[in-house]
């Protein structure tokens, strides 16, 4: 079904025309993309809108991906944009093309936003600075992943309905896991940390450095302490082609994986996150990873309008403010 438009979707609020990560938006700025994405969200599935019509998403993927392609993917196309995909392979980047003049040789077509993935920190900031269309962030190297941080937070508000304000004062997340390598865990420290939650990080010597508590978390090296009394927690996928250094794997699952003993004596009402791809039976157990607390695949569900949000959000700011930030 086709309708004119989401015609009550929330104001803008000064959000620029690039989502680079969430360090750089205010928690209003946050709140308005997640009150619109609450909003979308509300839409039954099969419905489309013509929001985006005439305009056109590239997705650049120089990097692997199932969920945060597909969902932009799906996103665009709901809102009546037309999609295009580009990977490494196929294109001229395997010929040695800069990531810079490929963005610029596809905004040259007529784009009128990238969506970008690369496995280096600050690619994507590169990309925003050559090219004056709207460019969302899906994941650059360590650094961030800024609507991966966002629908984890609407997954958060969700079950513990806290979607009229995103105030999550007095709720407490803990982030397990690979933390060194994850640009997850740094979108979702900024984001819990300025929508009011208190965030706990647990893992490993090696892998949970102190550092991170600049960020605006607690760090600790004992998962049980972390779990006690929080209100949710997203367990992260060690990466080992980032070259985490797991050191012994029955050691790390021991001290850091989430069982299903460990689930059970979570808080009543505590979920469990992952924001995927999951290396089952090291980090979580299949048990909870599909288990009653799970909404692993409610945080892919989210990831459609949250990216719908994201991308009427920087569209319509490229419109009104062209080469803002
Ligand atoms: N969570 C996430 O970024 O998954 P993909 O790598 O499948 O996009």
């Amino acid at each position: 079904m086709a309708r004119a438009a989401a015609t009550n979707v929330t104001a803008n609020a000064g959000f620029g025309r690039c989502l680079l990560d969430l360090d750089r938006l205010t928690a209003d700025q946050i709140r308005t993309v997640l009150r619109r994405a609450h909003e979308f969200a509300q839409l039954h599935p099969g419905e489309r809108l013509e929001t985006l019509r005439g305009r056109s998403v590239a997705n650049l993927f120089f990097e692997d991906s199932t969920r945060t392609r597909v969902s932009f993917s799906v996103a665009a196309r709901r809102l009546g944009a037309d999609v295009f995909d580009l990977t490494s392979k196929g294109s001229s980047v395997s010929k040695g093309e800069t990531v810079a003049d490929t963005a610029l040789t596809v905004e040259a077509m007529g784009v009128d936003a990238l969506v970008v993935r690369h496995a280096a920190s600050g690619a994507v900031d590169l990309v925003a600075n050559a090219v004056q269309c709207a460019v969302l962030n899906a994941g650059d190297g360590r650094h961030a992943h800024p609507t991966q941080g966002l629908l984890d937070a609407l997954v958060f508000a969700t079950a513990h309905r806290r979607c009229n304000e995103f105030d999550f004062s007095g709720l407490r997340i803990a982030i397990v896991g690979d933390l060194a390598n994850s640009r997850v865990a740094r979108s979702d420290i900024a984001v819990f940390s300025k929508l009011g939650a208190s965030v706990v990080c647990a893992g490993p010597e090696n892998l949970a450095p102190r550092h991170l508590e600049a960020l605006g978390c607690r760090v600790t090296n004992n998962l049980d302490e972390a779990l006690d009394g929080c209100d949710g927690v997203q367990m992260l996928r060690v990466q080992l082609e980032r070259g985490a250094a797991l050191g012994s794997a029955r050691e790390y699952t021991r001290r850091f994986q989430l069982n299903g003993e460990r689930a059970a004596g979570m808080k009543p009402g505590a979920i469990v996150m992952h924001p995927g791809p999951m290396n089952r039976d090291v980090e979580i157990t299949s048990e909870v990873a599909d288990g009653e607390r799970s909404r692993i695949l409610a945080q892919v569900a989210a990831g459609v309008p949250v990216r719908m949000a994201a991308l009427t959000l920087a569209i319509e700011a490229m419109d009104t403010q062209p080469r803002s930030r």
